[in-house]
């Protein structure tokens, strides 16, 4: 992971919100300012840990309306770790190492059909993902829902409303510009936390989605999403919390990762929305930025 120095200007100028954009933002809920993580570097994580009251990140600019500043002091800002490239997120499946061979038809199938843990037992439908197979975001999330189970697409119940609110405010939508997945692929009961056995039955599925649809970003939703996408990137992955993590533009087999709150813990902590927005913007840069990503014009 090397994090990616962004020039402040550049940042400022190459995200242009456009009324509609502004809009899904104010549905959303967040206030429109220029994030800090991106007027300093994108190496700069913020402090405060997932269940910490709101410290939203506000940038006291002279072109920011008062009315669209944030209610709270800026988090503090801390230079990241440094942490250790590896070889892959995601390690091989222990059972079945062909997933890493299926095409697309082949991947889903397996998926609907897979045994390999027992949340198998308790699902209607497995949820493998939905959106453009070949889209440059990719959107990571943990697990299906209820209504994920029941209807075995992700994100749509109310985190995947606002997850799509989210989206809209960077003008994307789902069917044409992101591919969605979770790590875990069938409900866990009750909506507990994967089991870390769990993860690795599944982890290869993700894997493998990657590898088809070459994202040019991922945004990883959530603890579970960060951990199992960070895992040997980040050090004691496992032990950072969620607010430690995000703020930065990780590299993982060369592609960007950003990390964000799961939206379902936004519909409970509506203040940080803030912060994600902020992440949301990082991840713009990012992917405007990111060298896998040829020019659109030669
Ligand atoms: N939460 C997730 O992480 N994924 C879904 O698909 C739905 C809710």
């Amino acid at each position: 992971m090397s994090p990616t120095p962004v020039d402040p200007m550049t940042a400022l100028h190459s995200l242009r919100l456009d009324e509609r954009q502004r809009a899904m933002l104010a549905a959303m809920g967040t206030p429109v300012w220029w994030p800090e993580a991106i007027t300093a570097t994108v190496d700069a994580p913020a402090a405060a840990p997932e269940n910490t009251p709101p410290a939203a990140a506000a940038q006291q600019g002279a072109h920011v309306p008062p009315a669209l500043r944030p209610p709270a002091d800026p988090a503090p800002v801390r230079p990241a770790p440094a942490p250790k490239p590896t070889a892959s997120p995601v390690a091989d499946h222990p059972t079945d190492p062909t997933i890493a061979t299926l095409d697309w038809d082949a991947l889903t199938q397996a998926i609907q059909s897979c045994q390999a843990c027992g949340l198998c037992q308790g699902r209607q439908h497995a949820v493998p993902g939905m959106g453009h197979r070949q889209a440059r975001w990719m959107v990571v999330g943990e697990a299906p829902g209820e209504q994920e189970d029941k209807q075995g697409l992700p994100f749509v119940g109310p985190a995947g409303q606002l997850l799509d609110a989210m989206l809209a405010a960077m003008g994307l939508t789902r069917e044409a510009d992101v591919y969605i997945a979770n790590v875990i692929k069938c409900r866990p009961p009750h909506n507990r936390n994967p089991e870390p056995a769990e993860v690795a039955q599944c982890r290869p599925y993700l894997q493998r989605q990657i590898e088809l649809v070459k994202p040019d970003l991922i945004l990883a939703l959530g603890r579970f999403a960060a951990q199992t996408l960070l895992a040997g990137v980040v050090p004691d992955v496992d032990k950072l919390p969620l607010g430690k993590l995000r703020g930065q533009v990780y590299r993982v087999d060369g592609r960007p990762v950003v990390v964000s709150y799961h939206p379902a813990y936004l519909l409970r902590s509506p203040a940080e929305k803030g912060k994600t927005w902020a992440d949301l913007c990082l991840a713009m840069e990012a992917l405007e930025h990111n060298p896998l990503t040829p020019p659109a014009e030669m």
